[in-house]
């Protein structure tokens, strides 16, 4: 394998060294290309750039692979629970039985929030979007939180988060703040956070909590995607971890990111209330002159299948099976798929569902609200976003600041 590229520039010729993953992807090391050359590169959206060197998730967008820590996803998503795959994800290693337990239980220690956030949630409008409200509290949260040992920081947040988002879907519903309940596991408790009413007890439906854990993990991280780029971003300034979480959380809510499954839903269902008829839809996503694009659909690195997307639909048609739904959307989104794939435009653009095209779905069948599903979104990223910002910290990164191709006005005077 050859460690140098070499290249000539007006003359003069030039070497840089490559760098190797554990993959053999492979990097031409640029970090001196504008001291040895005077040139800086340009890559709009960092198509062609990688910022780090990561171990943290790994995708082979050609194959569809996905790997947390190297283990493959299709194994994590059969053997591991989202706790064990945040302890994984965080830690680097999957937690033998004793440390499972000893990270559930001091989650389960910070599992409560300070009264001033439930007084702070009372004076924010209803119609604040919920990832504006999540963003906002999580920012907050960093002035009530004083850790002394970082790994305290991390479960602070595994233990909040789900409990400010609870508050926040409860505040929509008109429901009362909920509690934590301790003899439940992480997953039991955010349902029973979320659903439970007052003076009746919460009856868990281990189908929906099955496949609650399942979209979580599907979430949990996706090497330097938009949001965790900025987690990231911010951390490289030395930005505290509640400030860097929220900010990714801003990130993450735009439509072409985490929002997309809010998207996806909005999208599908248009098209079930103007007819149903795809073959007009999948030509709109065709046509350059039209602004609409198959939400869903499409995918930065992954020009084949987004392995989560499998996973998601099949955890999707299982959850709606067992829960016996009868859910057109479902249905509309498969034909919709089917229907994709088979036109040239989508294969030629290796244009596949995403994770975002089923999740909805199943969120949707789970009984969260649509302006809810980034939020959930985020509770499944929030243990990557953590292992970036830890992994950005270690690295040593230096603080993030890209250069610019100048194009405006040459130097003038303001006239008198
Ligand atoms: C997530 O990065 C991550 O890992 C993200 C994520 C994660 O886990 O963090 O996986 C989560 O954000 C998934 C993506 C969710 N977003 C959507 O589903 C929105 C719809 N998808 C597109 O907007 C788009 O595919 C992106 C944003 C996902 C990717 O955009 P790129 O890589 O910048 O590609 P592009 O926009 O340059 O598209 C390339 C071509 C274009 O056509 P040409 O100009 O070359 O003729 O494909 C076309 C696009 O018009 N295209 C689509 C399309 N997506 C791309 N055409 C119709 N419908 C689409 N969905």
């Amino acid at each position: 394998m050859c460690s140098v590229v070499n290249f000539n520039i007006n003359g003069y010729h030039y070497k840089l060294p490559i760098i190797y993953g554990t993959f053999y992807e492979k990097a031409i090391n640029i970090s001196q290309l504008r001291e040895n050359t005077g040139f800086i590169t340009f890559d709009p959206g960092f198509k062609n750039t990688g910022i780090t060197k990561s171990s943290i998730s790994f995708i082979d967008g050609e194959k569809g692979v996905l790997l947390y820590r190297g283990y493959p996803i299709e194994q994590i998503i059969n053997k591991c629970s989202f706790i064990e795959t945040s302890y994984l994800i965080l830690n680097g290693e999957l937690p033998n039985t004793a440390q499972l337990k000893s990270f559930s239980e001091k989650i389960k220690k910070f599992n409560s929030i300070h009264k001033e956030i439930n007084q702070i949630l009372d004076k924010i409008p209803n119609f604040y979007h919920p990832m504006g409200i999540l963003s906002s509290l999580t920012y907050i949260l960093d002035i009530f939180i004083n850790c002394l040992q970082e790994e305290d920081m991390y479960l602070h947040l595994l233990a909040k988060l789900p409990m400010l988002a609870a508050l926040t879907y409860r505040k929509k519903v008109g429901l009362p703040p909920s509690h934590a309940d301790d003899h439940l596991d992480y997953i039991s408790n955010l349902l029973k956070m979320f659903f439970s009413i007052p003076n009746k007890s919460y009856e868990q439906n281990p189908i929906i909590s099955d496949a609650l854990n399942k979209i979580l993990i599907l979430h949990a991280d996706h090497e330097q995607n938009c949001s965790t780029t900025t987690v990231r971003l911010l951390g490289s300034a030395h930005t505290g971890l509640f400030s860097s979480i929220s900010a990714g959380m801003s990130a993450l809510w735009g439509r072409l990111h985490g929002g997309a499954n809010q998207a996806v839903i909005e999208m599908l269902e248009t098209i079930l209330k103007n007819g149903g008829n795809i073959t007009k839809w999948i030509e709109k996503a065709k046509n350059k002159k039209d602004p609409f694009r198959l939400m869903g659909f499409g995918h930065r690195i992954y020009k084949n299948f987004d392995p989560r997307a499998r996973i998601a639909k099949k955890v999707a048609e299982n959850l709606i099976k067992k829960l016996r739904i009868s859910d057109p959307i479902l249905e509309l989104a498969k034909n919709l798929e089917e229907k994709a794939l088979q036109d040239s435009y989508f294969i030629e653009k290796k244009l596949y569902p995403n994770i975002d095209f089923y999740s909805g779905i199943i969120y949707q069948s789970i009984g969260i609200p649509k302006d809810m599903f980034t939020v959930m979104f985020a509770l499944g990223r929030l243990p990557g976003w953590m292992a970036h910002w830890k992994e950005m910290k270690l690295n040593r990164d230096p603080i993030g600041r890209p250069r610019q191709i100048y194009i405006g006005y040459k130097k003038r005077n303001i006239k008198n």
